[in-house]
């Protein structure tokens, strides 16, 4: 999966913007405010028709303006692919595959895969659990082709057997077979991903955090030791005074701990930023490992949090993964080119994007 082509108009401070990009990495320098993170935005909205700074349309339309679009060329081993999102400071989004409408973004996120690494990304660790569990997912998404639909099957169930459960205990317990048939499922699909992306991050956090031991368990989202028939019965109790399903998939967690103590209260902020991108590279490696796809990551801010000898060893283990890359920063001396077989420089200034021709 390769990124040819880049259109972007009329997004935050971008009038116009048209790129050839090269397919192995990206740097995009600017001064603060220039429009580097909307660059990003624009890759990011193209996939997943959302932002990673905003669920609104309006702030992303370029002011003075109705409307923002970004087109995008993709090579993929199915041939070349058109993509292209238009989003209107009414709220209204509209997708494009290939000359067609794309009723949902999925289609378009399968073609291109996004890891994105900010200068926020240690909130994987420190926030609820809603993200790691995302995470999980976005692995498993682009890898079981029937993933999401039976993540969209169970998160139905939830919701009908909540109705039910307004009414009584007893009106819910038609929703309990197909609750536990999906739920294991999901269950199933996840915990072998972790154990397969536990053993693919080691390596990746022995280099980039030397020999701090890491450990990754998938919490059901129900006690251990119980399948989840059981843990349903038993949670009638809480059920009853909570009025939701409060066991299941929609409850569970990637826990990371240090020597029994949660990752997040024994690293530095560096640390949480590095191991962060570890995941992500084992995810990148995951993806690969089991349909060959490569994929597009954007690192917003890449000197923030990590000395030169840290973003030197990410960016050489990045160019292994066979992952096209976008970095931004406000110097060109931030970023270590060298392990790199091609480079493109793009400049940003006021909006306005240009390659630099070195
Ligand atoms: N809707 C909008 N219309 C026009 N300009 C906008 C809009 N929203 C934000 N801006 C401006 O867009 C500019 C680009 O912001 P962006 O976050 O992309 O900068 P950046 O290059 O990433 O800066 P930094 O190095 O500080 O992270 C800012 O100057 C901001 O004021
Ligand atoms: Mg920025």
């Amino acid at each position: 999966m390769k990124l040819k082509g880049l259109k972007v108009k009329d997004l935050r401070n971008l009038a116009e913007v048209n790129l050839d990009l090269c397919p192995h990495l990206n740097v995009i320098l600017g001064l603060n405010g220039s429009g580097k993170t909307s660059l990003l935005e624009g890759i990011h909205l193209v996939s997943l028709a959302r932002s990673f700074r905003t669920q609104q349309n309006r702030p992303l339309v370029r002011h003075g303006t109705n409307e923002l679009t970004v087109f995008a060329l993709i090579e993929s081993p199915s041939g070349v692919h058109k993509l292209g999102v238009r989003k209107n400071s009414k709220g209204e989004t509209a997708l494009r595959l290939d000359g067609q409408k794309a009723k949902n973004s999925s289609a378009l996120a399968s073609l291109l895969p996004i890891q994105l690494i900010t200068p926020s990304s240690h909130e994987l660790l420190e926030s609820g659990r809603k993200q790691r569990r995302a995470f999980i997912d976005w692995s498993l998404f682009h890898v079981k082709h029937d993933y999401l639909e039976l993540w969209q099957r169970y998160v139905r169930t939830v919701r009908q057997r909540n109705a039910a459960l307004h009414q009584s205990q007893q009106a819910a317990i038609v929703w309990n077979e197909a609750l536990l048939k999906y739920g294991e499922e999901i269950n199933r699909e996840r915990q072998q991903f972790v154990v397969s992306f536990s053993m693919l991050v080691a390596p990746y956090i022995q280099q980039l955090l030397d020999n701090i031991s890491i450990e990754f368990d998938y919490y059901p989202g129900w006690a251990k030791g119980k399948d989840f028939s059981q843990a349903l019965a038993d949670s009638q109790e809480s059920e009853k005074s909570m009025g939701y399903t409060t066991v299941g998939p929609h409850r569970a967690d990637l826990r990371i701990r240090i020597d029994k103590h949660p990752a997040i209260e024994i690293l530095s902020r560096g640390q949480q930023k590095l191991l962060v991108c570890a995941m992500r590279l084992a995810q990148l490696e995951h993806l690969r490992l089991e349909t060959g796809k490569t994929g597009v990551v954007l690192i917003d801010d890449l000197p923030s949090e990590l000395d030169s000898e840290h973003r030197s060893r990410l960016l050489s283990l990045l160019e292994k993964t066979g992952a096209q890359v976008f970095v931004t920063a406000t110097e060109s001396e931030l970023i270590d080119t060298t392990v790199w077989p091609a480079v493109k420089v793009f400049h940003v200034e006021h909006g306005q994007v240009k390659e630099v021709v070195q």
